[in-house]
């Protein structure tokens, strides 16, 4: 099968059972999204899929080819960092840091989503806000937990994103 990933198209030959985030991890060492609970409880495999929110431990591989998946690793670099991780790590919006990835990938595709503008929400600029109260983005960003409990610093830093 073929999956684009990050701009850059993959060949793969797997097992057709194998679930977009076992292909991600295992077959393409993309392990920025995390296996917390393998149940589609947790959130920490969320990646994007044509712009929109998806835990990658509930869905096969093989059901996205053609479709264009974002995971942590293609939002942006050590050097360049994208405005949704500057802003969490200027607001502390993690403390073990295991569940960040996820987080991060959540809020970017949420603000998308809050925009009704979702396929470029990835790329693009996350000027203008969104305009979402606090407790509407905590809603909003509820399919994704943190054990350490760092809620109120990550509906800050991504606030703190918004522009
Ligand atoms: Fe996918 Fe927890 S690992 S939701």
């Amino acid at each position: 099968m073929q999956l684009t990933i990050n701009g850059t198209e993959h060949a793969l030959d797997i097992d057709p059972r194998t679930t977009l985030l076992d292909a991600l991890r295992e077959h393409l060492a993309l392990t920025g999204s995390k296996k917390g609970c393998d149940h589609g409880q947790c959130g920490a495999c969320t990646v994007l899929v044509n712009g929109r929110r998806i835990n990658s431990c509930l869905s096969l591989a093989v059901m996205h080819e053609g479709d264009e998946i974002t995971t942590i690793e293609g939002l942006g670099t050590p050097d360049h960092l994208h405005p949704m991780q500057e802003s969490f790590v200027h607001h502390d919006g993690y403390q073990c840091g295991y569940c960040t990835p996820g987080q991060i990938v959540s809020a970017v595709g949420m603000l998308g989503e809050a925009r009704d503008n979702w396929p470029s929400a990835v790329t693009e600029s996350l000027e203008g806000g969104s305009e979402l109260t606090d407790a509407e983005i905590s809603e909003r960003m509820s399919g994704n937990i943190c054990r350490c409990s760092a809620y109120p610093n990550i509906v800050r830093a991504i606030r703190g994103a918004e522009g």
